[in-house]
């Protein structure tokens, strides 16, 4: 279950929590932060792209920040409305490949629709993957694959892997969280089982890709003592 030989995460899931606290530091609305939050992926993305990483998964919108006051949730929308778009051309163009993990029927049909533009835009798909969780939970996800998996018969664990919404993602060997809490928050319940986590006070908004290699390294070395 451990990464190659190389000791390169073949999946590093990110959650991305903080925003809100880098803004009120600041006297700055939530929303402030959440766009603060957005112009840092693409950035630390491309490191851990460019590191050899095969799959990063963004934790974007959780199925719990719906219950979160209408002023952030409508302004975390809007900013998905008004970001997603550029923010994915650009990973395109470095050379990844945009897929989306979730129950996007929550979202509006104008934001549908640009999920929908940005999958058809995926020209390569054998490229690395940006796999943005929008809407996501999951227990969600586990409770939808054993429903669908039932629907077929016999439960296994290929059957069942087959319908979450990673199929055919890389085994997650790293999740990394900022924001100073120690916990998944429903992130990739069962993609988890093996993966090594990594907590970082630093708040999303000023995680940068310096930090990303110095885990990069800790995970290269916890990866060696756990082959001995
Ligand atoms: C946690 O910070 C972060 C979120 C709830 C949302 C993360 C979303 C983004 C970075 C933007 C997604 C948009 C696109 C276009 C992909 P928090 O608000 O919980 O921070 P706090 O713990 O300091 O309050």
């Amino acid at each position: 279950m451990r990464s190659d030989a190389q000791g390169i995460p073949r999946h590093i899931g990110i959650i991305m929590d903080g925003n809100g606290r880098w803004a009120q530091r600041r006297l700055l609305p939530r929303s402030a932060g959440h766009r603060a939050g957005v112009k840092n992926i693409t950035p630390v993305v491309t490191v851990a792209l460019e590191y050899g990483v095969q799959c990063v998964t963004l934790y974007a919108f959780s199925t719990e920040n719906k219950n979160r006051a209408k002023d952030e949730v409508d302004a975390l929308i809007d900013l998905i409305r008004k970001r997603l778009k550029p923010m994915t051309r650009e990973l395109i163009a470095r050379g990844a490949r945009v897929a989306f993990s979730g129950d996007s029927s929550y979202f509006p049909q104008d934001v549908r629709d640009i999920m929908e533009e940005i999958v058809a835009e995926n020209t390569d798909t054998t490229a690395q993957v940006v796999n943005i969780a929008l809407d996501y939970g999951g227990r969600e996800e586990i409770l939808r694959a054993a429903r669908e998996a039932a629907k077929d018969g016999e439960i296994t664990a290929e059957t069942f892997e087959s319908k979450l919404y990673t199929a055919g993602l890389p085994e997650l060997d790293m999740i990394v969280r900022t924001g100073g809490e120690k916990r998944l928050s429903n992130f990739l319940l069962y993609q988890a089982a093996y993966s090594e986590l990594f907590f970082t006070d630093t708040l999303w908004p000023d995680f940068n890709g310096e930090e990303l290699i110095a885990l990069l390294n800790e995970f290269s070395k916890r990866t060696r003592r756990f082959g001995k």
